[in-house]
């Protein structure tokens, strides 16, 4: 008995060490939950403007000034050039069927906790959010954004 409850606790800490040793995994999979977590429930919600050349232009001009930054003039992230953190900043073109317009709200307005993602709701309004998730759409679709890479 006392040597399968000390079989117990030994092999909960070797895995616990195990896990300390693989921190990349288990943070990857508790990420990856949490923001899978949040993009659920807020997925759904259309994007509520249009995209007139209006809407588009007002979210170029948003995007380039607050976005291409980090996420680059043609949305492909972080490269080889520029800034440099970690975890980078993704490509934001390559996946657009896959994160919907209000995911992208979401996420924009709360950013990503200990990344260099930031929040946004202080700076941009929601129209503003939209408008710029409006035009990371339809950047594939643009022969003359510059490729900054
Ligand atoms: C200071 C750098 C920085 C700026 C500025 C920035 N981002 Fe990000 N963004 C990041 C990083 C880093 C991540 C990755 C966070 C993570 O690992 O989950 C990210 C993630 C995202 C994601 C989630 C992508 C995905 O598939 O998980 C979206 C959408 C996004 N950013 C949009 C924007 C938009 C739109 C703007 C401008 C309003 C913006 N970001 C400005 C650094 C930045």
């Amino acid at each position: 008995m006392a040597l399968i409850f000390l079989f117990a606790i030994v092999s909960f800490l070797s895995e616990n060490w195990g896990a300390n040793q693989k921190p990349g995994f288990v943070e990857t999979f508790i990420a990856k939950w949490a923001l899978g977590f949040f993009r659920r429930t807020d997925s759904d919600v259309p994007n509520p403007l249009p995209p007139t050349p209006q809407n588009l232009e007002e979210g170029h001009r948003l995007y380039d000034k607050e976005c291409a930054l980090c996420h680059g003039l043609d949305g492909k992230g972080q490269g080889e050039k520029g800034l440099q953190f970690y975890p980078p900043a993704p490509s934001l073109v390559e996946r657009t069927t896959e994160i919907s317009d209000g995911q992208i709200q979401a996420i924009v307005s709360r950013g990503v906790r200990y990344t260099a993602m930031p929040s946004f709701a202080k700076e941009l309004t929601p129209d503003e959010i939209w408008k710029i998730a409006l035009w990371v759409r339809r950047i594939p679709q643009q022969k003359s954004v510059a490729s900054d890479k």
